[in-house]
């Protein structure tokens, strides 16, 4: 039979290389169990002189609590182990940049609103804007429409009441930044406009526009011009050229459509898809702020002179990017938005 000091360094050896805690309950067993081999020397000692029984029995009992220690101490250091190693695997590290989640591109529209608005904004312009219900009064009225004008129609304007209608168009932003401000005013307009159009491929009955206005003391026609051939350059090229055609606005006098020279052929090519050969493009309505809608803001017009501008946001979109469809931009179909990415 193995003496005490034997089966310590044999289960010391086993214990130490032991993994996990299944292996160190199999040895507790082997060794301290009731079938272990210390309980049989224990057992087996009545065969021995009462002198030799109890040095045996001290040395057996010496054993059996260091191996409990060694399996404890074991224990310890496998648990320890196992803890590092998950901790190890579940590492994660917090300085690691983001990663960006694509959640989708900006909307044509909306890139063609933010490159408008920050050239103006460059220029000085605050950006305000106005409700898509209006009032009769600030729509056609206050902007010098005579009450036989086409546009107000029933055809031509979604009336909710009989005073109130989803504005045709941003110049009531005008109406109100007047009647909610002093000179000098320096103002831009982005926003959504309603008429009652059959969609074709120019047509939407939803559309959208950037409104101008600034109104100071000394503002000449000139100012407007220079305002405008700045904005067109830094929106289609230094190449750029205007022209300013007359027309007729009833809260401009003088009004006129400014065109700017094709940004796409420069008016060399007679089948230019841009400018269909002509060589000059359309791009928005402006003149010098008729002074019926200056007193709506109670400005002294003598003293007052402004100039206003309103631009057709889609019509820009498609001229830039070659749309030939405005029904593209509703339908949110994100094979037509992503290429804008
Ligand atoms: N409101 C006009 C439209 O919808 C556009 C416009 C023209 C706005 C001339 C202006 C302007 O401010 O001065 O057709």
């Amino acid at each position: 039979m193995a003496k005490p000091q034997e089966i310590l360094a044999e289960a010391g050896a086993l214990i130490e290389k032991a993994q996990g805690e299944q292996e160190l309950e199999a040895l507790r067993i082997r060794y301290l169990g009731k079938k272990g081999e210390l309980t049989a020397i224990l057992r087996s000692m009545g065969q021995l002189s009462p002198e030799e029984r109890k040095t045996l029995g001290q040395e057996a009992n010496a054993v059996r609590a260091q191996i409990e220690q060694l399996l404890e101490e074991r224990k310890g250091s496998a648990q320890a182990a196992a803890r590092a190693q998950q901790f190890e695997k579940e590492r994660i590290d917090v300085t690691e940049p983001g990663r960006e989640i694509k959640a989708g591109v900006t909307h044509p529209i909306t890139q063609t609103f933010d490159e408008i608005c920050r050239i103006f904004m460059s220029m000085g312009y605050s950006i305000t804007e106005g409700p898509e219900v209006e009032t009769v009064f600030n729509n056609f009225d206050a902007l010098n429409a005579a009450p036989t004008h086409p546009s107000r129609d029933l055809t031509d304007t979604f009336y909710i009441t009989e005073d109130t209608l989803l504005r045709t168009q941003t110049s009531p932003v005008q109406v109100r930044t007047l009647q909610a401000s002093k000179p000098p005013i320096k103002v831009i307009s982005p926003g959504r406009v309603f008429r009652p159009d059959t969609p074709d491929a120019t047509h939407s009955p939803v559309f959208h526009q950037v409104e101008g206005l600034l109104v100071d003391e000394g503002v000449t026609m000139a100012d407007l011009k220079g305002t405008l051939e700045t904005w067109a350059k830094l929106m289609f090229g230094s190449q750029t050229q205007t022209n300013f055609r007359p027309h007729f606005f009833p809260f401009t006098e003088p009004s006129a459509e400014m065109d700017v020279s094709c940004f796409l052929c420069g008016g060399t090519d007679p089948g230019c898809r841009v400018c269909r050969g002509g060589g000059w493009i359309e791009i928005l309505g402006c003149g010098m702020v008729h002074p019926n809608v200056l007193k709506v803001g109670g400005l002294d017009t003598e003293r007052y002179t402004g100039f206003a501008f309103g631009l057709g946001v889609e019509r820009i979109a498609m001229l830039k990017h070659g749309i030939d469809d405005i029904r593209l931009f509703y339908e949110n179909d994100m094979r037509f938005i992503r290429q804008f990415a």
